[in-house]
């Protein structure tokens, strides 16, 4: 690909999973008005961001990224936000403990909307609909005037991202994400666990570990550090034109970023070496996510990865492996061992969400044993194969709710119509991501203490 890169040249590429605008003026229109609006976020803090997962990419650092499947207008408020900061921000916590090391903060959040569909149409009660692509796109409502695509409907996201930016600004800073304060949210969260003794211990240790910083005069006063939680934001970069429009030049380096978020991802659909979405992300500065799962052949990620950065750049290209508890042994190997041998500088993350999703009582679910199964395979990979594991990639909810099987508080397949809201996919209630990020810790303090007795 040595054809000139411009934020538009991916649309003289195939492309899937972009929808049809009944009113293609209409959406220019509405493209080129977003086109005038400010940046999300700023290619300063996209850089750092770099910064922090080229450490990663080193094994120096440790990557957090999780948030819904897809954000949703309906649930759009204050209270979603906070709570999933408050969750997300104690599992930071008990991962930099359990790995000795940073963890750079990335949500799924102010940003994802748009969603890959297996069928273009969908068929209910012998109805047959356009598919549901995400609130950016159309209505979940199955009824035909919701699922005609709607152009305005990424103004709305635009300004739905903006807000939410707004709150996890504001979040981040004014202590109100100090660590003393989360690590009293984790003890209140635990005091009523079943799971209660398994995370005493390293609770504990937290403790004192704050009560010895405090004891020698290391405290939020004198370092801002303590009070403030870096934190960035990510999405799936699907819908072209919506990201075409976010993308600007950045005048003080004269490079292109994607402006609609820090960090943005391909998906498992859409990673084609020669159609649009491939394109689109080659040319931006941001950091790039890419879905690896079953299919992917050693060749052609090793393609991908060339084309998405050709100067191996560390933190330039995150590899977010999806591939389910039982085919991650047979297809990880071969994917860790190419990417090593042709000395490509990048992070491996484990999703272990994507390749687990069944069907129990007509709901989408994924049993929690199976998530905490591949994530225990992906690191075990990692030890055979001499290379970092990097990162978690998790779709979770600071809420309650009942989607995925299992957990401290077993949640059975006849609980899920009890409290099952997401849009999309199934994701980790607040009690089943914080013993998500308990047991990741654990795997992550076994990798230390092997690494120490190879010294
Ligand atoms: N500022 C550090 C960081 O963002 C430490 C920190 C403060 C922190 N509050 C936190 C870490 C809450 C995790 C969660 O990493
Ligand atoms: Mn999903």
């Amino acid at each position: 690909m040595t054809e000139k890169w411009t934020p538009r040249s991916w649309r003289s590429k195939p492309a899937k999973q972009i929808p049809n605008y009944p009113d293609s003026q209409k959406t220019l229109a509405v493209e080129e008005q977003l086109h005038q609006y400010p940046p999300l976020v700023f290619a300063g803090e996209v850089r750092e961001l770099k910064q922090k997962l080229a450490d990663v990419a080193e094994g120096k650092a440790f990557l957090l990224q999780g948030g819904d499947c897809a954000e949703s207008f309906a649930e759009h408020n204050a209270d979603t936000i906070r709570d999933f900061v408050r969750v997300f921000l104690q599992m930071a916590v008990v991962l930099t403990f359990g790995a000795t090391k940073p963890v750079i903060k990335v949500g799924r959040i102010a940003g994802q909307f748009a969603k890959p569909r297996s069928n273009d149409m969908e068929v209910q009660n012998g109805i047959k609909l356009l598919s549901y692509r995400g609130d950016i796109v159309n209505g979940i409502e199955f009824d035909e005037a919701s699922r005609v695509p709607d152009p305005e409907r990424m103004i709305m996201v635009y300004r739905q991202s903006a807000a939410t930016l707004n709150l996890l600004r504001a979040f981040a800073q004014n202590r109100c994400a100090s660590l003393e304060k989360v690590h009293k949210w984790i003890f209140r969260f635990i005091e009523k666990s079943p799971q209660r003794e398994r995370y005493e211990a390293l609770m504990y240790r937290i403790s004192e570990t704050i009560e010895f910083m405090r004891a020698i005069g290391i405290t939020v006063k004198n370092h801002s550090i303590l009070g403030e939680a870096s934190f960035f934001t990510s999405h799936e970069a699907l819908l072209l034109g919506y990201e075409e429009a976010m993308t600007r030049i950045d005048f003080s380096t004269g490079s292109w970023y994607a402006m609609s978020g820090h960090m943005l991802w391909i998906g498992d659909r859409t990673r084609q070496l020669d159609h649009a979405h491939v394109e689109f992300c080659r040319g931006i500065k941001n950091p790039i996510g890419l879905k690896c799962g079953p299919s992917l052949k050693s060749d052609e990620l090793l393609k991908l990865i060339d084309i998405l950065n050709p100067e191996n750049e560390p933190g330039k290209i995150t590899l977010i492996a999806r591939f389910g508890f039982n085919k991650i042994e047979k297809y990880f190997p071969a994917l860790v061992r190419a990417v090593k041998c042709e000395g490509c500088k990048v992070i491996w993350s484990c999703d272990p969400m994507h390749g687990n999703t069944t069907t129990e009582n007509a709901y989408k679910t994924r049993p929690f044993n199976r998530i905490l199964c591949e994530m225990e395979s992906f690191f075990n990979i990692h030890q055979a194969e001499g290379t970092h594991p990097g990162g978690v990639h998790i779709e979770m909810t600071g809420k309650n709710v009942t989607e995925c099987t299992g957990g401290a508080y077993a949640i059975s397949a006849e609980d899920l119509s009890d409290r099952y809201h997401t849009h999309c996919d199934p994701r980790l209630n607040a009690d089943q991501a914080l013993e998500f990020a308990f047991f990741v810790a654990a795997l992550l303090k076994k990798d230390r203490d092997s690494q120490t007795l190879n010294e």
